[in-house]
């Protein structure tokens, strides 16, 4: 086979036939050549998904999401392996109503759709919040009145859209500031700390099903921050006002769990109010490294932990499954790397610390794992247009071959960025002169052009 080098940019932005097979090679660094597969893109094969790990022992394992990325591999991970989701953005105000009185909720509509066809439940995010309003609002000028009726009337049209359908809802997000003061916002500016009851009460008149609950960050220690927001907590019970949670975000940095995170969690249990980790991400300085990955693996085990032993922790919560879509990077300049899968989809170390907290037995390789990820990215009547990725993580390749056999008589007839030979079904590929480094945290990319006719089954991969 003739190996030629093409750019498969405007290919791979064609999705429609896609499918999707891994291989992981489990094997030390030095050691290349002994290797296990798994036939699914989605872990190891023998994992139990982290909603099922999940639900055994009472929590729920979330995720935060993009509506117009649930397909693919994408929306396959976050079907199987989360229990709920929250939308990354889709609820916020000023997603919902751009313009005042013009009301968009189709990505909000489409995550609440996905969650009901997999059986999951949905986080509402979030109602009253200082950040991420239109501008509408907050360019305009409005009495104290006005304020009220329009913060009163946006939580009856969200809430009340989807009534019913959102198991637990942030009310208010981010009240506090650092000191355990109030934040001022719009609302304490304008309203005066009762915004936080009055929201709460409008959104159970909303959807008296929903859970509702206050959310905030650098919270999920015993600190001063933490202290207002347990003192408003217990304040708020004892006034009758409806509150049924605290979140705590758990935007968190590499090797900084807090050592009061598990008592944190209890003593807001105590107040008799449900705990959720409503974001949990845990970044690094990049690049990522195999030692880095693995305080990681430690970091995320210790937060699932402290979850798991506290009965009404009920929601676990990652702020995007994968580095793919991750506010990371884009907020912390030179940080990243911060959720459980890297961003081709191989779950790194840390997806293994969440289920072996939760009693999962799978372990991953200590120094981490290069992958082969087959996917048909186009396909026409008589061929189709492949692409495999290699990454690693925690490993590197300084040579690579990928090997599979075709199940239905499929045919390569041209290739790039490999040499690919097919003998009968088998394929083998081996990487080109100039590709054959695949470093830690890196990934190289080859494609080819077959023939199929019936049938075009996604054969399984193996690295080696
Ligand atoms: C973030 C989103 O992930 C980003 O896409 C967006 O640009 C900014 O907001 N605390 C929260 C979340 O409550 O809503 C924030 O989400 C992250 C911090």
């Amino acid at each position: 086979m003739r190996s030629s080098r093409s750019s498969s940019a405007s290919r791979s932005s064609r999705s429609s036939f896609r499918a999707r097979a891994a291989a992981a090679l489990i094997a030390s660094a030095a050691v290349i050549g002994s290797l296990l597969t798994a036939g699914s893109g989605v872990a190891h094969a023998a994992d139990t998904p982290l909603r099922d790990l999940g639900a055994a022992r009472g929590k729920v394992i979330g995720t935060a999401v993009t509506g117009s990325r649930l397909t693919g591999t994408y929306g396959d991970l976050a079907g199987a392996q989360f229990g709920s989701l929250t939308p990354g953005n889709a609820m916020k105000w000023g997603s919902v109503e751009p313009s005042r009185g013009t009301f968009d909720w189709a990505e909000a509509d489409r995550i609440v759709a996905f969650a009901e066809a997999h059986g999951q439940q949905v986080r509402g995010h979030t109602l009253v919040w200082h950040s991420q309003n239109p501008g509408w609002l907050t360019g305009g000028s409005w009495t104290p009145a006005e304020l009220r009726t329009l913060l009163r009337d946006h939580i009856g049209t969200e809430a009340g859209r989807y009534k019913g359908r959102i198991a637990a809802w942030d009310v208010v997000n981010e009240p506090f500031n650092e000191d355990g003061t109030y934040r001022s916002t719009l609302w304490y500016d304008g309203l005066g700390a009762d915004y936080i009851a009055d929201a709460l009460t409008w959104a159970r008149a909303a959807d008296p099903a929903a859970e509702l609950y206050i959310n905030d960050y650098n919270v999920e220690g015993v600190n001063a921050k933490s202290t207002a927001l347990y003192n408003l907590v217990r304040s708020l019970k004892e006034r009758g006002v409806p509150i049924d949670g605290v979140g705590l975000q758990a935007h968190l940095i590499l090797g900084q769990v807090p050592a009061t995170f598990q008592q944190n969690i209890q003593r807001f249990a105590d107040l008799g109010v449900d705990v959720a980790i409503t974001e949990l991400d845990i970044r690094m300085t990049l690049p990522s490294d195999s030692a880095k990955l693995a305080q990681q693996k430690a970091d995320y085990k210790a937060v699932t932990a402290a979850c798991a032993a506290v009965a009404r922790c009920v929601n676990l919560t990652v702020w995007g499954f994968t580095d793919s879509d991750s506010w990371v990077e884009s907020t912390f300049p030179g940080q990243g790397a911060a959720t459980p899968y890297d961003a081709n989809y191989a779950p790194k170390p840390a997806y293994y610390g969440i289920s072996e907290a939760l009693g999962g037995t799978t372990t991953p390789p200590p120094t981490g794992a290069c992958t082969a990820v087959y996917t048909v990215q186009s396909q026409w009547n008589t061929g189709f247009t492949g692409n495999v990725t290699l990454s690693c993580s925690g490993a590197s390749l300084s040579s690579w071959r990928v090997t599979w056999t075709y199940g239905a008589g499929q045919r390569i007839t041209q290739s790039w960025n490999a040499d690919c030979a097919q003998s009968g079904a088998a394929v083998s590929c081996r990487n080109a002169a100039y590709n054959g480094g695949v470093p830690d945290g890196g990934s190289v990319s080859f494609g080819f052009n077959a023939s199929w006719s019936g049938g075009n089954p996604v054969p399984e991969v193996t690295l080696g």
